[in-house]
């Protein structure tokens, strides 16, 4: 079968490299890809993602029958509706059910309506009204642009100064333009955060092993929020009870909410939970993988991730006996040099062949070639994955691993996992 993933950064190498693995898997083909999927697949760069008519053409006419949408736009620009459409099959949510991770203000309208566990909230469209009620409320408080941000659309704001700065800057700043015209203010969770994802067909949703993203720039969770700068898996806040709990009250209850609304929700949904005194609830969803959780979740899949997405397709999920290892894995972000400000391009990068030799996989991110050279090319350069037994041997394996790469002015957290580490 020819497979067409979508997207260039490290979720979307992951995909392909487990895609690549199924033995269905004849031919995989990457807009626009990178020089790590490049080993793997053929990789088109001269179309835009976003650009549906094109996707669909190019998809026809190389054959291929199964479309893995990676990033958010494209499914919240209705790729995914133009391949039914054109009779391909694709993964990944429609416009209308991506809406959950396009909204912030229609995901929590419908997670109120359906009792699913989240922060309360109220939704603004006037900036007078939102300052009177951040005044009312007090701080801690939370202050979310509605629409899509690339996940700088959020303010955890200490003080009632700051939430109204941020109101300020969203609906009145120029710099969320259509995505702050609303915003949504809400309470302050407290707890400890993980990554559940989980496939779905529309009907059966199964959670993927827990995952935790580190998304503050440095060290001891300081510095600016970032894209994420390190996972591991699974998550041990996430024991076997609170998964079923957010199974039970979170997964199941969103997809039948979906389903009824007349939005059936296909694909991979990502849920952002808090794991709060009174149980797990809802940060957010993503209608996608998340960046860079997929780089440590899918290493410990060790079933055919290509039929399982194709039973997600088709609706027949609820047959497929899913297994994952037993082992951790964890990936260390190498970023460029003043992530997530401004940084360099074109530097070299030295020493992935005598990672990859030592057992590491690393998946690329913002890397380009240049006369046949690997350069850096964007601020999250690399994704550095080891699995292991243990966390604590993954740990020190990806470290390791780490220690093989160059570049100059190479940026990393030197403490992915500390939570699952002060835990043993
Ligand atoms: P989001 O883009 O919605 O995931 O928000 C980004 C980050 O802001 C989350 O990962 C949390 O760390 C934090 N955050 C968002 N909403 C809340 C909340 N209601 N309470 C506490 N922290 C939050
Ligand atoms: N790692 C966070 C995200 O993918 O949204």
């Amino acid at each position: 079968m020819k497979i067409l993933v979508i997207g260039g950064g490290g979720r979307e190498h992951t995909l392909a490299w487990k895609l690549a693995q199924s033995p269905q898997a004849e031919k995989i083909y990457a807009i626009p890809g990178n020089p790590g999927m490049a080993k793997i697949a053929e990789c088109e760069n001269g179309i835009s993602i976003e650009d549906n008519e094109a996707v669909v053409a190019f998809a026809k006419e190389k054959g291929v029958e199964l479309v893995v949408v990676g990033p958010e736009v494209p499914l919240t620009n209705g790729l995914v509706d133009a391949m039914n459409g054109a009779g391909i099959r694709a993964f990944g949510p429609t416009r209308a059910a991506a809406e959950l991770e396009g909204s912030k203000s229609f995901a929590k309208d419908i997670m109120q309506r359906y009792g699913i566990p989240t922060a309360k909230y109220r939704v603004f469209t006037d900036a007078a009204s939102a300052r009177d009620y951040v005044q009312a409320e007090g701080a801690p408080i939370v202050i979310k642009a509605d629409g899509l941000a690339a996940g700088k659309g959020v303010v955890v704001a200490q003080t009632v100064d700051e939430a109204l700065t941020a109101v300020n800057n969203i609906m009145e700043g120029q710099s969320f333009g259509a995505a702050g015209a609303r915003v949504v203010i809400e309470e302050c969770m407290f707890g400890e955060e993980a990554s559940l994802l989980a496939f779905t067909d529309g009907e059966t949703i199964v959670p993927m092993v827990s995952s935790q993203d580190h998304k503050r720039a440095y060290d001891g969770d300081k510095g600016p929020n970032t894209g994420g700068m390190g996972t591991y898996a699974p998550a041990p806040v996430m024991t076997k009870e609170l998964v079923q709990e957010a199974t039970e009250k979170i997964l199941r209850p969103i997809i039948a909410a979906m389903k009824k609304e007349g939005r059936p929700y296909k694909g991979c949904l990502y849920a952002g939970l808090m794991i709060t005194e009174a149980g797990p609830k809802v940060v957010e969803f993503n209608a996608r993988f998340g960046d860079p959780e997929t780089q440590v979740v899918l290493p410990l899949l060790k079933s055919d991730l290509l039929e399982i997405m194709l039973a997600c397709c088709d609706g027949r999920l609820a047959e497929q006996d899913i297994q994952w290892s037993d082992g951790a894995a964890v990936c260390v972000v190498m970023a460029s040099d003043g992530y997530p400000g401004g940084y360099p391009k074109g530097l070299p990068i030295k020493g992935v062949e005598q990672a990859e030799a030592g057992g590491a996989l690393v998946f690329h991110a913002g890397t380009a070639e240049r006369d046949g050279r690997l350069v850096t090319a964007g601020g999250r350069v690399l994704g550095v994955v080891a699995r292991a037994a243990d966390i604590r041997s993954a740990v020190d394996d990806a470290y390791a691993a780490v220690g093989c790469i160059h570049f100059h002015g190479a940026q990393y957290r030197h403490d992915i996992a500390h939570r699952a580490l002060e835990r043993l």
